[in-house]
């Protein structure tokens, strides 16, 4: 069994549970009284898709662990071992509240987690926007597909376009150190247009479409910035630098981080190679 046809079997299985994802999402606007192990409030609909992802993933052949943003510990899922999925199973769940686009991130790491970006096998989003859409990766190179029905329809070979239009980052202005303010400043010199919408997949899928970086930087408040390095920044790292452009912790790919904590953040940036360029020199 080659590592990469699991890979396309978890993301066939996403694909599979995406419309049940969305179908879940209107009965489930309301906070939980529980947090995650990041200290965030959870939605019904956080805890819902994590429960159906882990039961969905840990089912896929080849398939030995799960972990989520929304539970501390990895699920084992088949003791004669096999990949490990790590899961943001609502990525920017808050906006459930204002009905805004949200999504879901898969990695999946060939190794026990927390594991290093190096060790992806593949990564993929779906973005459940006015339409459900999905982006996979391996083997270096990016593809996108509209899901119908659970099933993942070929749109073809995603990379970025290259000349950048667009670029969003979190965070509150007064809480970015200077150097990134200024960073931003020069885009807006350079006539790149403001595109934030809250949820890391729906400001990504503008990236890849238009062209442009999205970032979590570090923060004065937050020098690990907010994003989750296993669920969010290393699958969504890979799935940029695959469609051809960069992803950068602030020093270097987001790739090469080393892993020491299941949860643990970092700051994230991808966009054009030649912006995250210009973001790591004027950070250094
Ligand atoms: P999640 O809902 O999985 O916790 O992710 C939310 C993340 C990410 O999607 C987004 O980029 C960022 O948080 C938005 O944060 P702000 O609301 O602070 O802008
Ligand atoms: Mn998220
Ligand atoms: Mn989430």
């Amino acid at each position: 069994m080659s590592s990469d046809s699991v890979a396309e079997r978890v993301f066939d299985a996403v694909a599979a549970s995406a419309p049940e994802v969305r179908a879940s999402l209107p009965g489930r606007r309301a906070y939980l009284d529980d947090e995650n192990p990041s200290g965030e409030s959870m939605l019904a609909a956080d805890a819902h898709a994590d429960d159906l992802l882990a039961d969905r993933l840990t089912g896929v052949d080849g398939v030995g662990a799960y972990a989520s943003e929304e539970r501390e510990a990895v699920v084992e899922a088949d003791e004669s071992g096999g990949v490990s999925v790590a899961c943001d199973p609502l990525d920017g769940s808050s906006n459930l509240k204002s009905n805004n686009p949200m999504g879901t991130i898969v990695g999946v790491y060939d190794g026990d987690l927390p594991a290093s970006g190096r060790d992806l096998l593949g990564a993929a989003y779906v973005l459940y926007g006015p339409v459900t859409t999905m982006v996979c990766a391996r083997d270096g190179a990016a593809r996108d597909y509209l899901v119908a029905d659970g099933e993942r329809e070929d749109l073809g070979d995603l990379s970025l376009p290259e000349e950048p239009t667009v670029y969003g980052f979190g965070g509150r202005v007064p809480d970015w150190p200077d150097a990134f303010a200024s960073y931003v400043e020069e885009l807006e010199e350079d006539e790149l247009k403001l595109r934030y919408g809250g949820a890391m997949v729906a400001d990504v899928s503008q990236v890849l479409t238009y062209g442009g970086v999205f970032g979590y930087p570090a923060l004065e408040s937050a020098p690990e910035g907010k994003l989750r390095l296993q669920f969010e920044a290393n699958p969504v790292g890979y799935l940029v630098e695959a469609a051809g452009g960069r992803s950068s912790d602030g020093e270097g790919s987001v790739l090469d981080r080393e892993a020491a904590s299941l949860h643990e953040r970092t700051p994230v940036h991808v966009g054009n190679a030649a912006l995250v360029d210009r973001l790591e020199a004027a950070l250094a």
